[in-house]
This record gives C-alpha cells, sequence and structure tokens, in this order.
C-alpha cells in the first residue's frame, strides 16, 4: 500500500527571531504540518514553548499545528493548547499515570490525540490505548534537543507499529521525530512511518527552507 507521506518541520531548529516568517517559508514550500516541541524543564531539561506561540503560529500560517508535549502531567495542559489552536496534541506515555484520561480529554476537546514513545519505552506499551489514539509519535532521538543522530533501532520499532496498527485496522498516523534527514528519510518510510518530522534538515541555515523541504521530499521519494 502507498500512504501519502507528510513532512512536519519542528520548529525547535527555527530562528526564532523570525518564526512567523520561517512557519510561511515552510507553508510556501509544501510542509504539510507545523511542529511545535513544548518542553517543561522537567520531563526533559529544557523550556521552550507553550500555548502562546501555538496561538500566534495559528495567526500566520494555515498548516495544522501539532503539539509535541515533552512534559509532566501533559492532561493539565491539554484544555490550553486545544484553545490555542492545536490540531493534535501529542503526550508521551512516560509522562503520565493517566494516560488514557489525557487521551479522552483531548478527544472531548474536539481535536486529534497523539501518543508518543521515547526510545527506550517497549512498544508493547501502547498495546491498550492504541485503538483510542489518532496518531502515533516515535521518539527516534532521547527527546530534549534537536540535532541528535538518528537511533537505528527506531526502524524496528516502526515496523512493529505499523503491524499493530494495521492489525486493528487503524488509520492513526504513524510519525517519527528525531534524527530524519536525507539519509533516514526513506528508511523510516519503508519501515512505516507517514509523518516525518524535521527539525535541523529544515531550517539548517545552510539553505533555503524551502530547498531543504525540497530535498527532504526527493529523498522520500527516491526511497
Ligand atoms: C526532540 C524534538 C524534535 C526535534 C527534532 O526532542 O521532539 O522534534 O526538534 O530535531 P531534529 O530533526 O533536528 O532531530
Ligand atoms: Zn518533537
Amino acid at each position: 500500500m502507498t500512504r501519502a507521506v507528510r513532512i512536519a518541520p519542528s520548529i525547535l531548529a527555527a530562528d526564532f527571531a523570525r518564526l512567523g516568517e520561517q512557519v510561511q517559508e515552510a507553508e510556501a514550500a509544501g510542509a504539510d504540518v507545523i511542529h511545535v516541541d513544548v518542553m517543561d524543564g522537567r520531563f526533559v531539561p529544557q523550556i521552550t514553548m507553550g500555548p502562546l506561540i501555538v496561538e500566534a503560529l495559528g495567526r500566520v500560517t494555515r498548516l495544522p499545528i501539532n503539539a509535541h508535549l515533552m512534559i509532566e502531567r501533559p492532561e493539565r495542559q491539554v484544555e490550553a493548547f486545544v484553545e490555542a489552536g492545536a490540531a493534535t496534541v501529542i503526550v508521551h506515555v512516560e509522562a503520565s499515570p493517566h494516560l488514557h484520561r489525557a487521551v479522552q480529554e483531548i478527544k472531548a476537546l474536539g481535536v486529534r490525540a497523539g501518543v508518543s514513545l521515547n526510545p527506550g519505552t517497549s512498544v508493547g506499551t501502547l498495546h491498550d490505548i492504541l485503538p483510542d489514539v489518532d496518531h502515533v509519535l516515535i521518539m527516534s532521538v532521547n527527546p530534549g534537543w534537536g540535532g541528535q543522530e538518528f537511533i537505528h533501532r527506531s526502524l524496528e520499532r516502526l515496523r512493529v507499529v505499523r503491524e499493530m496498527l494495521d492489525g486493528i485496522d487503524s488509520e492513526a498516523t504513524l510519525e517519527v521525530d528525531g534524527g530524519i534527514n536525507e539519509k533516514t528519510a526513506g528508511a523510516v518510510v519503508s519501515a512505516g512511518a507517514d509523518m516525518l518530522v524535521a527539525g535541523s534538515a529544515v531550517f539548517n541555515g545552510r539553505e533555503s527552507v524551502g530547498a531543504a523541504i525540497a530535498r527532504l521530499r526527493a529523498a522520500i521519494e527516491a526511497g
């Protein structure tokens, strides 16, 4: 089966002083989704962005904005991100003892619910939540920073999750996040990913955002 592969630039690597412009460049270049990395200084060491950024970006782009919550007790923040305009809210399996409740809250607020797994967390932990989610994000680096090297074992993890989703006839998106570039894009798509987060490969300062997205798209098509 061929599925459309979507590119989700992560603004973590963007020039924050020109954030609106950079997002508009990404949209013009054919990006499909804007990926916002939310970090709280607890679940991961850095502190990054909150709902105010999601709300501001909604004024400069028509693309869906996905909020990747790398925060503890994400259920406390879900509503703020939905009100800010997030199209998908993604919570980490490791971040809350109340994952099911968080997923139900996200869906009740009328947006897509996603769950994410760190590289060291067994894909088996997805089993009981999988029928309830619209989106699964497999981390292919340890969360916290952009620009890290892709963890090769993630390919096998993607294959297993793709089988799990197909096994229950789920149409959930399977997203991969971390170390995605021209060299890794083809392999993650072959392993079953249909949404690719790319931060440092898209906002790299060496070329335009448009040129970077075009190269990534070409690598996906080349397989
Ligand atoms: C890492 C974030 C990623 C990050 C990816 O914690 O979740 O979205 O921005 O950056 P790259 O594409 O540079 O690995
Ligand atoms: Zn992310």
